[in-house]
C-alpha cells in the first residue's frame, strides 16, 4: 500500500534524488525543462508516494504552460512530468499508473482541461493521450524522440 500526498517543500530533495536515479544524467538539459524555467511546479498536484517504511516509491510533478495557438487565445494547459518510480523496488507494480490517474483527476476536478507531457507513446496513450505533431518545443529538442500529447486530463481507462 503507497500512501499520495501532494509533495511539501521536504520533499523536494528526496524526489529529485529519485528523478535523477531513474533518468538518464542531464535531464535538466532537456527541452521539456526549458518550459519549467523559472517557474515553480504545482504543489496541489505534485504527488509523492510513499511506502508503508515511509520512502518514497515515486513521485509526480506538474507545472502550468502556456500555448500559444497561431490563431484566437493562448491555451493554459498541465505539463504533466517529470514521473518516476523507483527501480527495480517498485516498477512494475502499477505505481506509475496510479501516480498519473490520482494526479489526472485531482487536476479534472480542479478544473484544468488539457495537460501536455513528452514522453513514450505507448506508455501514455494507455491513459489516453495521443501524439500531436504541431506543438513547437523549445531547443534542443530531438524531434525524432518527440512525443507531445495533449489530452483532457482523463484519469485513463486502462
Ligand atoms: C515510466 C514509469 C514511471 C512507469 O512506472 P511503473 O510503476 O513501473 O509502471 P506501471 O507499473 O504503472 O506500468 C507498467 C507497464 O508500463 C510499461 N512501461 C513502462 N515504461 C514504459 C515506457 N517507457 N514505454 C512503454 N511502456 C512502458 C511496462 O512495460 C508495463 O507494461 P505491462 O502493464 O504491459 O506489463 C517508470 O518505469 C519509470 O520511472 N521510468 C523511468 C523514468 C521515466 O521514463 N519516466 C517517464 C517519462 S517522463
Amino acid at each position: 500500500m503507497y500512501k499520495f500526498t501532494p509533495e511539501s517543500d521536504a520533499d523536494w530533495w528526496e524526489v529529485e534524488a529519485l528523478f535523477d536515479l531513474c533518468f538518464a544524467p542531464g535531464r535538466n538539459a532537456l527541452s521539456s525543462y526549458r518550459l519549467r524555467d523559472g517557474v515553480a511546479p504545482l504543489k496541489d498536484l505534485s504527488l509523492v508516494a510513499r511506502d508503508p517504511q515511509g520512502i518514497a516509491g515515486g513521485a509526480i510533478r506538474y507545472w502550468p504552460v502556456r500555448i500559444a495557438p497561431e490563431h484566437g487565445q493562448s491555451l493554459r494547459a498541465l505539463l504533466l512530468g517529470p514521473v518516476a518510480v523507483h527501480p527495480p523496488t517498485h516498477q512494475g507494480e502499477g505505481l506509475g499508473r496510479m501516480l498519473i490517474r490520482e494526479s489526472l483527476a485531482l487536476a479534472q476536478a480542479k478544473g484544468w482541461d488539457r495537460v501536455m507531457l513528452v514522453g513514450d507513446a505507448p506508455y501514455y496513450g494507455r491513459f489516453g493521450f495521443t501524439r500531436l505533431d504541431t506543438i513547437e518545443m523549445p531547443p534542443p529538442t530531438n524531434q525524432s524522440g518527440f512525443s507531445a500529447s495533449l489530452s483532457p486530463p482523463a484519469p485513463g481507462r486502462d
